[in-house]
């Protein structure tokens, strides 16, 4: 299922990454951009890094 759609990232990539150790959205952007376009996609990365690391602080929503 695609997630970013500015930058045509899945679900499946997302969760890639975020096993490969992003451990929050600033880190999942540097890696393949997701979230850092529109940043609509956003409140889904958080998703799936609560679904990953259910026990981890929730960031600070950044602007777009
Ligand atoms: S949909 Fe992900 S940055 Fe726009």
């Amino acid at each position: 299922m695609l997630v970013c759609s500015c930058f045509a990232v899945s679900d499946r990539t997302l969760r890639s990454v975020i096993a490969s150790g992003a451990y929050d959205a600033d880190e999942i952007g540097a890696r393949c951009d997701a979230g850092t376009g529109c940043g609509g996609c956003l409140e889904e990365i958080d998703e799936l890094l609560d679904e990953a690391m259910p026990r981890r602080r929730r960031p600070v929503a950044r602007s777009a």
